[in-house]
């Protein structure tokens, strides 16, 4: 494997650039000329129209990226409770497994067995700076491990617990916790967050929900283990202008559990769709 590299988040080396000349017309106009880079692997969209030219286009992004061993292709979409991606490699070595860094983490996994997203490492770190000294942090769905490590790189929290039901992604978190070696504060447990609820784990001062969308069935159960004055980060997928909507639920739950909200903000942290953002609500509660 490459050099362990500092995360880069969609690569636009001048993709149409390589290929000009390569692909018919109509391939060409529709060539996807952006692409993720993931440690050392290339994910790359192929339309429909540029298939017949996919492996061209993946030995062109090798050729001109030294630091990529794989190129793989989005195969489909984020899918599952799991939500994972299909991949298929086209050029390279035929594996989906990577280590890279992100805002100074070691983090190993596997892009097929679990979800990991490179465009979502700012929003981690934004996270990570909110955190003050000596907090208890709850990160459900925790995936490989990416909030938990990067917090504990970037704050004096007391502990952070981390949950993830995915067996796989959970055994690369705690790969990752063992490259490391300097962070000490995290705890790793292989569970559904609903059933690990119910045990004794005390209370948190801010839970952090990267689950858009499915999140929203958890809050509910995950409010009774915040602290007072705790704050929550709320994951969602919202159109552009209907942001508050999302900030109006958490209230509603909040309100039917006798719990105020002292402040709140929202961040746009993604484009995933037509008018679509992936958002985080911040909110502290009473
Ligand atoms: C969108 S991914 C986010 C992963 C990680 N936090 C990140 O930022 O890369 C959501 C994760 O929640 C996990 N998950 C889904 N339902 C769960 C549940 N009931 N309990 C624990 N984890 C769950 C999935 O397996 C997935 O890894």
């Amino acid at each position: 494997m490459a050099d362990i590299l500092e995360n880069q988040t969609i690569m636009t080396l001048p993709l149409k650039k390589l290929l000009n000349g390569l692909l018919p017309e109509q391939a060409f106009a529709e060539l996807v000329g952006s692409y993720d880079i993931v440690g050392d692997i290339a994910v790359i969209i192929i339309p429909d129209s540029c298939q017949p030219w996919q492996s061209l286009i993946a030995e062109k992004i090798l050729e001109n990226h030294p630091h990529v061993s794989v190129v793989a292709k989005r195969a489909g979409n984020y899918d599952g409770e799991f939500r994972l991606l299909p991949l298929q490699v086209l050029a390279g070595e035929e594996r989906t497994v990577t280590e890279l860094r992100e805002s100074g983490v070691r983090l190993s996994l596997d892009l097929a067995q679990a979800y990991y997203s490179v465009r979502s490492g700012g929003e981690r770190l934004r996270i990570a700076r909110m955190v003050a000294d000596g907090e208890r942090i709850l990160v459900p769905f925790s995936g490989v491990g990416p909030y938990p490590l990067v917090i504990s790189q970037h704050s004096r929290a007391k502990e952070i617990i981390a949950v993830e039901k995915n067996s796989s992604a959970h055994q690369y978190a705690l790969q990752s916790f063992r490259l490391n070696k300097k962070l000490k504060n995290i705890k790793f447990y292989q569970a559904d967050i609903s059933c690990w609820l119910g045990g004794e784990h005390g209370t948190f001062d801010r839970i952090i929900m990267p689950l858009p969308k499915s999140g929203a069935a958890f809050l509910s159960s995950l409010l009774p283990v915040l602290s007072p004055r705790g704050w929550v980060h709320f994951y969602d997928m919202q159109l552009v202008d209907s942001f508050e909507k999302s900030f109006e639920f958490i209230e509603g739950v909040a309100l039917q559990l006798g719990r105020k909200i002292l402040y709140h903000n929202i961040t746009a942290c993604g484009h995933c769709g037509p008018r679509t953002y992936r958002i985080c609500v911040d909110v502290k509660l009473e």
